[in-house]
């Protein structure tokens, strides 16, 4: 039975701190009015469905429920967040056999209830699984949107507002490429509402660019292994960049957000999912926009994609 789309309804799969963290937040954004939850473990999706609901008479109206795959076939929006994370000292690349095993127990489930929506995958190595969720559900590319570096980008832009003394929404930046150690900050093209980084720092009294930009990046790639650390797990953050694309996709704002997709060529790039800006709507991914690069970047950018290539090579997908 092909039921037709609710677009006021989100699915999240997988409960652990990441799927309940970001159905949390969305009860909190109004968004949708009806929120389906599944994991491996019913109880734990029951568990999380329950409790995030006491929270509705101060957010909306709201119907959230443990279900099974039935019940997302009309969902707007389904986002895979289930697959192990990352313990201490291990790298989101390290994730990588487990998680796809698990993606093939999901993603084909989810296909063959002919799901019309939004696939937003979260779990990591993220690249690796978004490349993975469009090959196993054969799904318009569009309609597979990874979080990619969303989260990262934010936590550049949270670093730099903190730096720079200035609100993080007037800086325009973007972290690029692999969600992971290779990732790339793309500084040539960073400007605080039109003002280039090197000439904004200045005017706060920064004259050490190249140490302090460098010292930003590293805090922002090794941001995870930090709370990981100290906390097991990170979820606020993650919650916070899904319901951002969630709001580009239910209300079609066709912003600009570093997901990640599958490459055909753009920056010489092919056949592998990485994070690039794109534009983000009701569709899915619009379409990529360019974002200009110096020749490091450049390079730097090919090295995350050869990373993320390695790895893809070595699945049977
Ligand atoms: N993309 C990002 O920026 C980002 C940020 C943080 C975490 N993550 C990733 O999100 C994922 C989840 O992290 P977490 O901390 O919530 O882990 P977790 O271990 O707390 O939760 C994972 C959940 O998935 C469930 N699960 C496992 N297999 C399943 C299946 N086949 N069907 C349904 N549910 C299943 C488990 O029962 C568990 O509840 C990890 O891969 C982590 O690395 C991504």
């Amino acid at each position: 039975m092909i039921k037709t789309i609710n677009p006021r309804k989100a699915a999240v799969i997988g409960c652990g701190f990441v799927g309940a963290a970001t159905a949390f937040t969305l009860m909190q954004s109004r968004l949708f009015t009806e929120m389906v939850l599944l994991d491996a473990n019913y109880d734990k999706a029951d568990g999380e469905a329950k409790d995030i609901s006491h929270g509705v008479p101060f957010a909306g109206q709201m119907k959230i429920y443990a279900g099974g795959y039935d019940d997302l076939m009309d969902a707007s929006i389904v986002i895979v967040t289930a697959g192990a994370n990352q313990k201490p000292n291990e790298t989101r690349l390290d994730l990588v056999h487990k998680n796809v095993a698990i993606y093939k127990s999901i993603i084909p489930e989810i296909a063959k209830r002919n799901f019309k929506g939004i696939l937003l995958i979260v779990s990591n190595p993220v690249d690796i699984l978004t490349y993975a969720a469009v090959k196993l559900s054969g799904f318009p590319e569009k309609r597979v949107i990874g979080s990619g570096t969303v989260l990262d980008t934010a936590r550049l832009k949270y670093a730099l507002s903190k730096h720079l003394g200035v609100d993080s929404r007037s800086i325009h930046s973007f972290i690029i490429g692999e969600h992971g150690d290779s990732e790339i900050a793309a500084w040539s093209s960073t400007n605080i509402s039109g003002i280039p980084l090197n000439d904004f720092c200045e005017m706060r009294g920064h004259f050490n660019h190249e140490e302090a930009m460098r010292e930003i990046a590293e805090d922002v790639k090794n941001s995870a292994y930090d709370i990981i650390s100290k906390k097991q797990a990170t979820y606020y953050g993650i919650a916070m960049s899904v319901k951002r694309i969630c709001e580009c996709v239910v209300r079609d704002e066709k912003s600009i957000l570093p997901v990640s997709s599958i490459m055909h060529g753009n920056y010489g790039i092919k056949e592998i999912a990485l994070s690039m800006p794109a534009i983000i709507g009701a569709d899915g991914i619009e379409t990529h926009v360019p974002i200009s690069l110096n020749e490091k970047e450049m390079e730097k950018l090919h090295n995350s994609a050869k990373t993320i290539r390695k790895i893809a090579e070595e699945l049977d997908l």
